[in-house]
């Protein structure tokens, strides 16, 4: 029997046990496709909510989206009485959780509501009541069911900036949200019994966690010294076997791989370019050739027409900054830099040091374009932008050369607010 036992003997949803106190009451959404616009997913995903029972009381951990409450409800039905309730717990308030609230506390009136202290203004904004009664919760706040209890982690940006984790002592468990999480529907539930999910839980590390690797780090810390017997994330497979091994998977994706080539005084700076008539490729080049006068600066120099997407955007994760090099037709950088670029939300580059340069024929927009793009995704751009008309000449290859040492000189902190002589870099 592979299955996990859904529904009743009448065809009713009903929850599934977890332990004798706990019991999942989320919902299958097998026909979804995208998630949150961005995200793909190839069979669906589930909205996991769970229910856990004290000697005084029931609490429910997590709710589900709108359109799928009635499952929600009815499983709840199958294990406890609404009067019963006593704590409800928020652990992040994306729709795909809250969506069955409103109700939930209409039903549930004399519950307390138990929410990250950064959810206080994105639960106003959500629900659109003005009295509302909540707390907020930090780590090392928790609240008693009897015997049964729930402590509160706070895991911010994992994977908004309200979100926590739940954890019941007495029974082991990790109610965790979306970390752990993966859109993969499977009703056999669990980890041991469901299909090869590796792929999409890699899949939304690298989409919904990867920008917020150090929290992910944070999180860790606070997670690794529970005693676990499993983790039941929002999303996906609840990991009952070895749910260590996922902690440990987070762990791997989230500490840097390239930094360990590095010594402690070296930093790296890429240099991406793209060059119709050689004009942009000339720039780089000596830009390029400035920058290697700096000690300690491990430059590189790729042109975009020669490689993949992917393989840069994980360079470009580990470096220290980043130059880049268009030409500009028809009023703007060309596609290959934007793709470059649309490819970077999903790292965090806050504080990296930007500079964008290239030749032009008429107007010369899309360096300006790219430097406010640059800003826009937190780098720092401290030189502006550098731009020739067509041919570079002579003088102006020394300015790339001077824009090349300077960006490298700003990155090691031994940048002087002086005029570079030319003739000096010949
Ligand atoms: Fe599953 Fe971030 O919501």
């Amino acid at each position: 029997m592979n299955s996990a036992k859904l529904l009743n003997d009448q065809g009713q949803p009903q929850a599934v046990p977890l332990s004798e106190r706990v019991h999942w009451i989320g919902a299958l959404d097998p026909n979804l496709r995208t998630f949150d616009i961005i995200l793909k997913t190839a069979n669906g995903t589930t909205y996991n909510a769970y229910v856990i029972r004290g000697s005084s009381g029931v609490a429910i951990i997590d709710t589900v989206k709108e359109g799928f409450s009635a499952d929600f409800f009815t499983r709840f039905e199958s294990v406890a009485d609404y009067s019963e309730i006593r704590v409800i717990v928020l652990n992040h308030l994306e729709p795909d959780h809250t969506g069955a609230l409103p109700e939930l506390m209409r039903r549930a009136p004399q519950a307390q509501l138990f929410i990250s202290q950064k959810a206080q203004s994105m639960l106003k904004g959500l629900l659109k009541q003005n009295e509302l009664r909540f707390t907020p919760v930090l780590t090392g706040d928790s609240v008693s069911l009897g015997d049964r209890s729930l402590q509160f982690l706070h895991t911010p940006y994992l994977h908004w900036p309200d979100t926590q984790c739940t954890y019941a002592p007495e029974e082991g468990i990790l109610f965790s949200g979306d970390v752990f999480g993966c859109h993969f529907c499977d009703s056999r539930l669990f980890n041991d019994r469901v299909g090869d999910f590796r792929f999409s839980f890699e899949y939304y590390y690298a989409h919904i966690m990867r920008p917020f690797k150090e929290y992910v780090l944070r999180a860790l810390e606070l997670i690794q010294p529970l005693p676990l017997r499993l983790i039941a994330p929002t999303h996906g497979p609840i990991l009952r076997d070895r749910p260590e091994h996922y902690i440990q998977r987070y762990h791997q994706l989230s500490i840097p791989a390239l930094h360990s080539e590095l010594s402690a005084h070296q930093k790296t700076l890429l240099i991406f370019y793209i060059s119709s008539y050689g004009n942009t490729r000339r720039m780089a080049e000596a830009i390029y050739q400035g920058a290697l006068q700096v000690e300690d600066v491990r430059v590189s120099l790729y042109d975009l027409e020669g490689g993949e997407v992917a393989p840069f955007v994980d360079l470009i994760e580990e470096a220290d900054g980043m130059i880049l090099g268009t030409p500009t037709i028809n009023g703007d950088a060309v596609k290959p830099i934007w793709d470059l670029l649309s490819s970077l939300t999903v790292v965090n580059l806050k504080s990296k040091l930007g500079g964008v340069f290239g030749s032009y024929g008429w107007t010369g927009e899309g360096v300006r374009l790219v430097e406010d793009r640059l800003r826009g995704l937190k780098l720092r751009v401290p030189i502006p932008g550098l731009r020739v008309k067509l041919i570079p000449t002579d003088d102006e290859i020394l300015e790339c050369r001077a824009f090349g040492l300077e960006l490298a000189q700003e990155l090691m902190g031994i940048r002087e607010n002086k005029q570079v002589n030319l003739a000096d870099l010949s």
